[in-house]
């Protein structure tokens, strides 16, 4: 029942990006309506392909365009396309390079190809900017200002994009797609809606987040928090507002995880399962750490169906996201 109400959206959703990478050049495009439904469904097709080692995967880039492969992409504009996205995911512990083979734009003109070191979707931003390492500027490499000095851009975490604009039919670029280890990964954007993953923050002052852009129960396995203090008792009152180092679930509909909401804090370790369903469209995991410690959570996850929907969906009242 699940897999048919996904290819259901799959197939609305990609009516709707259509749609929307239609309309006009007025609309500046980071405040694209593609969501990530929307970017999921175009990704569908090709996920499960094998392919051999030697062989470079190639085909054309659309411009409005999700990848999950490796291998070398062209795009060439039959007509004006000024709203063009292409999303890249790799797997959690995988950073993404762009390497730009050869370039035919008009930069002077208008065009332009972007890089950015994330996703942004409805004008959010995964990592939300207090979580990138980079500041906001760093993360947008503008091939019109450093082409000929950058024609490798890397990724800081499992997800990329590109935005670009062809002013001119014909015009257009190829570039080669490689996914790289990545063995502490801090932000993740989940490519499917079951799995489970084991986020370790090795004496990092630094905050990750797992997130995952379906509804789902999730189910923590174990939590390990470098420190031994029982804040339980503290919890009931300020939340994890007094330790350094916590786990929060979040949820909400969209992908910044600064603007969703806290659905249950975690400050200290425990063995065994905890499981809880998030009737949201996006659910996260967020490590806090102060980098005293070495702080490691494990989860494993699953889609919720319809009738698992419906039922959290019926027994809360507000309307924000539901849980169980
Ligand atoms: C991590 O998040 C906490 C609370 O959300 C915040 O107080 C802290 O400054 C953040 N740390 C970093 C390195 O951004």
């Amino acid at each position: 029942r699940a897999a048919m109400s996904v290819a259901f959206r799959v197939q609305l959703y990609f009516f709707l990006i259509c749609l929307s990478a239609l309309k006009g050049e007025s609309r500046y495009l980071e405040d694209n309506d593609i969501t990530p439904e929307a970017v999921f469904s175009l990704l569908n097709s090709e996920i499960k392909r094998e392919l051999s080692e030697e062989f470079v995967y190639r085909r054309p880039l659309r411009c409005i365009d999700m990848l999950a492969m490796e291998g070398q992409f062209t795009f060439t504009a039959d007509h004006p396309q000024l709203n063009c996205a292409a999303f890249f995911i790799g797997e959690p512990h995988e950073i993404i390079s762009i390497e730009y083979n050869s370039v035919n734009i008009d930069c002077s003109g208008g065009d332009f190809i972007k890089a950015f070191d994330g996703w942004i979707l409805k004008g959010e931003k995964f990592p939300s900017s207090v979580d990138h390492p980079l500041p906001l500027y760093e993360r947008y490499v503008d091939y019109c200002e450093t082409g000929s000095m950058r024609r490798v851009v890397r990724s800081s975490q499992n997800v990329a994009m590109l935005f670009f604009r062809m002013r001119t039919a014909g015009n257009g670029f190829t570039i080669t797609v490689k996914k790289i280890n990545n063995p502490f990964p801090c932000n993740v954007i989940s490519q499917t809606p079951e799995g489970s993953f084991t986020m370790i923050t090795p004496h990092q002052h630094r905050n990750c987040s797992f997130s995952i852009i379906y509804p789902v129960e999730i189910q923590i396995a174990e939590l390990t928090l470098g420190h031994y203090n029982d804040f339980q008792v503290k919890r009931a009152v300020t939340g994890c507002g007094g330790a350094g180092d916590f786990v929060e679930l979040l949820g909400g509909n969209g992908v910044d995880t600064s603007k969703m909401l806290p659905v249950a804090d975690l400050c200290y370790s425990f063995n065994g399962p905890a499981q809880m369903k998030i009737g949201c469209d996006n659910t996260v995991v967020r490590m806090v750490s102060s980098g005293k410690f070495v702080n490691r959570v494990a989860f494993n996850y699953r889609l919720l169906d319809r009738q698992e929907l419906e039922k959290i969906r019926g027994n809360n009242i507000e309307d924000f996201c539901y849980m169980e």
